[in-house]
């Protein structure tokens, strides 16, 4: 038998790529790749990229740019570009590089072999196509290999939305739900191999719709099925949109012992004069209700958000009005970023704030979420939570895993194994991480 071949696989951008990754891999498994964690020694380099914004997306081309040497050293070896940018700009990728062998779209990702075996034969090959086939059931001949306490699991993909900033309905396309048998399936497999959290994902994760035994299902019947599930600990998802938050999900967040209590729930500004041109369809004010009506459901619950600083037309009144949101919610975690132009978006054509307004303002939200978000992390000392182990810790005997709220939780002389749940008093709350001790 010969060597295996070696797959090197990058992953840029959010979870969901994470899960494609791992999806490619299994894949390129069933042709003989294993993966290796140095682009030294592989036999196929593939990038999963992200094109949410400019500099995620330049990024694939300088990375790609430092390959140079390595494929002049091995003719043989070859090089793909997954993911949004793959989507986006597939034949401008093809054209600004020529090392490129293959590129291939997000939905395109079980025609890997097929495309692996046309590279290999020195064909150039791009496949960017939105197939009918469902790649997820193609993607199903996985090694039953055993795996870490927590996985991802894409229920929905793509979004009709529509916000004027995003690439992601381009380049991820309309919203798609899965089935649900087959996401049950997925987990009772995934629980099998050790798994005791599952991290549901979509782009418009709550908008799931997926066909059921009796229709279509919403994302709380969901997770009530899921819920059943022996040896499933843990249910979350993300990332949602304020719109879709239905009553029985919010209700579930009360009633489901297992669906854990953070909540990302992007709002991206506070001004309703920019939601509106942003395209977003709620207010800065119904925002805040239905976080209300959340904290009504599940009091203790950690919210989490999405901030864009900088949209076209942005005034300082406008960022202030972001600024008083911020203080009214109380966020747990928050990512903020500087607009970024993506052309073919709506808001690309509009008048673009100073870059130098946009940074500073971007400082001044970034300083008060950072704030809130340790205020609620120390908040969280002299508490007792639930943790689930992931991994050691770097000294003899310390373990690290995560409360329900998803804060990283450092426990010293824990004779808990990976995977195992415990109940942790914290003790102290550090600049990332909090540390706590074993409750017997
Ligand atoms: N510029 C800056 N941030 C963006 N996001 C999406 N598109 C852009 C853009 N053009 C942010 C939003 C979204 C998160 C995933 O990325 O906040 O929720
Ligand atoms: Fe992009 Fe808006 Fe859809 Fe989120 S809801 S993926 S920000 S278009």
């Amino acid at each position: 038998m010969s060597a295996p071949k070696k797959l090197f696989i990058k992953t840029y951008g959010c979870q969901m790529n994470v899960y494609d990754s791992e999806r490619m891999a299994e894949a390129l498994g069933g042709e003989g790749y294993v993966e290796t964690k140095s682009p030294d020694d592989a036999d196929m380099i593939l990038l999963n990229t992200c094109h949410i914004r400019e500099k995620a997306a330049e990024k694939v081309y300088s990375e790609l740019g430092r390959f140079k040497g390595l494929k002049a050293e091995k003719p043989d070896l070859k090089i793909g570009v997954a993911g949004c940018v793959a989507q986006a700009e597939g034949q401008e990728i093809m054209r600004r590089q020529p090392l490129v062998d293959l590129v291939v779209g997000p939905q395109s990702y079980h025609r890997l072999p097929e495309m692996e075996a046309k590279a290999r034969e020195g064909e150039k090959v791009l496949d960017t196509d939105f197939p009918e086939e469902d790649k997820f059931e193609k993607l199903k001949n996985r090694p039953k290999a055993k795996r870490g306490p927590t996985a991802f699991l894409t229920v929905q993909e793509g979004c009709d939305k529509f916000c004027a900033f995003c690439v992601v309905p381009y380049t991820r396309g309309a919203e798609v739900s899965r089935p649900a048998d087959r996401i049950l399936r997925e987990a009772q497999d995934l629980v099998e191999r050790g798994v005791r959290e599952i991290t549901l994902l979509g782009q418009n994760v709550n908008a799931y719709h997926g066909a059921g035994a009796n229709g279509d299902m919403t994302l709380a019947q969901l997770i009530w099925e899921l819920d059943k599930v022996d040896g499933l600990e843990r249910i979350r998802f993300t990332t949602s949109h304020p719109n879709d938050m239905q009553d029985d999900l919010i209700e579930a967040h009360g009633t489901c012992a297992k669906l854990m209590p953070y909540l990302h729930l992007p709002v991206q500004a506070g001004s309703d004069k920019i939601l509106k041109r942003m395209n977003r369809a709620h207010t800065a004010e119904s925002y805040l209700r239905l976080i209300e009506r959340i904290r009504a459901a599940r009091p203790d619950i950690l919210i989490s958000g999405d901030f864009i600083v900088g949209f076209p037309e942005e005034t300082e009144a406008d960022f202030q009005a972001t600024l008083d949101l911020v203080e009214e919610v109380k966020y747990g975690t928050a990512y903020s970023f500087k607009y970024s132009t993506r052309p073919g978006t709506p808001a690309a054509e509009r008048p673009q704030v100073d870059p130098a307004e946009a940074d500073d303002r971007l400082q001044r939200l970034q300083a008060l979420l950072t704030k809130q978000q340790r205020e609620v992390q120390d908040s969280m000392v002299g508490r007792d939570v639930t943790v689930l182990f992931e991994k050691a810790g770097r000294f003899p005997g310390q373990m690290v895993g995560k409360s329900d709220y998803l804060h990283a939780v450092h426990v010293a002389d824990c004779d808990r194994a990976i995977g195992d749940l415990a109940r942790v008093r914290i003790l102290s709350s550090g600049a990332n991480s909090l540390a706590g001790a074993l409750i017997d």
